[in-house]
């Protein structure tokens, strides 16, 4: 397995990339924005992803966004394809991911939102902590981004100030005490925790 910066010669594997995401929110029913093949491909282009391959065959993929300036980063779209799962590659391109945007962007906050359990322990393996959303940025057009989420109506209720994704932020400036390192996801506390959120936020049609 080969897991590697994304540059123009991946262009190929877009269609697949995107359709691999769009497939796996439709298995999962929660919201995961929908991405299109040219947003992918920019991505690429510009040095901002990264994709694991064995021989020729696609089997992860994640990428670097910037906002309000810079001053915070996210990885986003993470998605292994299903015949890789379980075997330890979400946790490999996480971590390339992360070290990728913390060269590429070293002051700026790293930050997550997420329902998935997965994802949040990988987070915190790597020194995220759970945050409310005025933690996160302000930029507009990151939270546009979740207008693609079936979702989203409890994200407009709410304001903006929750949803049922958990934020999560790495700061660079707060460092890393082995307290803190050590942290682990509880799964029962984030499954009780879930179960609250979606009683409180979805309506009983959603159900
Ligand atoms: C979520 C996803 C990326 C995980 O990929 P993967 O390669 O199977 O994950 P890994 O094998 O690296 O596992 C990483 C950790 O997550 C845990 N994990 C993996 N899948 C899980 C699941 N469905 N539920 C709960 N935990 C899970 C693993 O046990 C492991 O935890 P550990 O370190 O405590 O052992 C993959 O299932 C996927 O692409 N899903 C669809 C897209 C998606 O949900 N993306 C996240 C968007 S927020």
């Amino acid at each position: 397995m080969k897991i590697v910066i994304a540059d123009k010669s991946h262009i190929v594997y877009a269609d697949s990339i995107c359709k691999t995401i769009e497939d796996a929110a439709q298995v999962r029913g929660t919201g995961i924005a929908k991405r299109q093949p040219d947003y992918i491909i920019s991505k690429m282009k510009n040095g901002n992803a990264v994709i694991a391959l064995e021989g020729d065959q696609f089997a992860g993929f994640c990428y670097i966004e910037a906002w309000g300036h810079g001053k915070f980063v996210a990885n986003s779209g993470l998605i292994v394809h299903p015949n890789f799962r379980k075997q330890g590659l979400a946790k490999k391109i996480k971590k390339v991911i992360f070290e990728h945007s913390r060269s590429k962007f070293p002051n700026a906050k790293v930050f997550s939102i997420t329902t998935g359990l997965a994802v949040m322990k990988m987070n915190s393996a790597l020194g995220y902590k759970p945050v409310t959303f005025s933690e996160l940025t302000d930029d507009q057009s990151f939270w546009d981004g979740c207008q693609t989420c079936k979702n989203y109506d409890v994200l407009q209720r709410t304001e903006q100030k929750m949803c049922l994704c958990t934020g999560m932020l790495y700061d660079p400036s707060q460092k890393m005490t082995a307290e803190t390192a050590n942290q682990k996801i509880d799964k029962k506390v984030w499954t009780r925790l879930k179960n609250i959120k979606q009683s409180m936020f979805l309506k009983k049609e959603n159900w």
